[in-house]
């Protein structure tokens, strides 16, 4: 790591603290009403709340450390992230459906990242009070709990899931297929719908691990800092390290059945094949 002992705690602590009041700030905000606009369609929404929070973190962030980047999902992003040597990388609602719907479910999501390398992650479940957090080299966290994949998961032990956006697109990807291919071969799936939280679980244990074909960096920036600070394994679908600045297909997972998992992510031509012909 290249950063100072006490640059890392300042970040830390910035990080936790921006992510508690965003949390707040979001559950305070639900108690009225607000208003939700779509984005691209009826399942790509944004609330008034989404873009308030994100700005609130913002600022804050920037009164600190002026000359960080901000890769943020609600803020207009002008220029290369790539330009800065620190970068927050931010989803302050992971879930907008979630918080619109269910009022439960969502979470704040803020990354750290130096030169490229995952510092700090935070995800923050304002609803049920609980912080998901790591520091790299120091161990992931829930509230003070240490957390530490230690349990040998078996494939068929697997408590699964997956963040598929069911559409068209999905479908041409495949996403039925590796559903399809999996489905005998895990204990269960689940589809929670806040993909930061989601990896969260497969940290805490609470899930063995989460796949998706394609997500943007703000909802897995923090998350994959800390199932691989309590031990996991992440990459993309076809085992590359992920990028932290741009889409990418993510699996994250106990290291135990890794390989195994990824064997069913692979797609053949014979699968592809065999989907055009029904
Ligand atoms: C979404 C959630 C969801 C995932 C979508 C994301 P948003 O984020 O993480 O679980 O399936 O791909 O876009 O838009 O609610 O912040
Ligand atoms: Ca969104
Ligand atoms: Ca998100
Ligand atoms: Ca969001």
């Amino acid at each position: 790591i290249r950063v100072q002992a006490s640059t890392l705690t300042a970040l830390k602590e910035l990080a936790l603290h921006c992510a508690r009041g965003a949390g707040q700030l979001s559950l305070e905000r639900m108690k009225q009403p607000f208003t939700v606009e779509y984005k691209t369609s009826a399942s790509d929404l944004v609330t008034a709340v989404d873009k308030e929070v994100e700005k609130h973190v913002v600022e804050t962030i920037l009164r600190h450390f002026p000359d960080h980047g901000i890769l943020g999902e609600e803020s207009t992003f002008a220029g290369d992230p790539r330009q800065f040597d620190t970068l927050w990388v931010i989803d302050p609602i992971d879930g907008t459906t979630n918080f619109v719907h269910q009022q439960i479910n969502f979470s704040v999501s803020i990354a750290v990242y130096h030169k490229g390398e995952g510092l700090v992650g935070v995800v923050y479940d304002p609803s049920r009070d609980e912080m998901f957090y790591a520091v790299k080299g120091e161990g992931a966290y829930l509230n003070d709990r240490p957390l530490r994949l230690e349990r040998q998961v078996k494939l068929e032990e697997a408590l699964l899931c997956t963040s598929v956006f069911w559409n068209k697109r999905a479908e041409q990807m495949g996403i039925d297929l590796i559903v399809k291919k999996l489905a005998g071969k895990v204990r269960g799936m689940r589809l929670l719908g806040s993909a930061a939280l989601e990896m969260a679980y497969v940290a805490a244990g609470r899930l063995d691990g989460y796949v998706s074909l394609s997500l943007n960096a703000w909802d897995f920036g923090a998350g994959r800092i800390i199932v691989e600070e309590a031990g996991g394994r992440v990459t993309t679908m076809t085992g590359s390290p992920l990028p932290f600045d741009r889409k990418s297909s993510v699996m994250a997972c106990n290291p135990a059945f890794y390989e195994e998992l990824q064997h069913y992510l692979t797609l053949t031509e014979n699968d592809m094949a065999d989907k055009g012909a029904t």
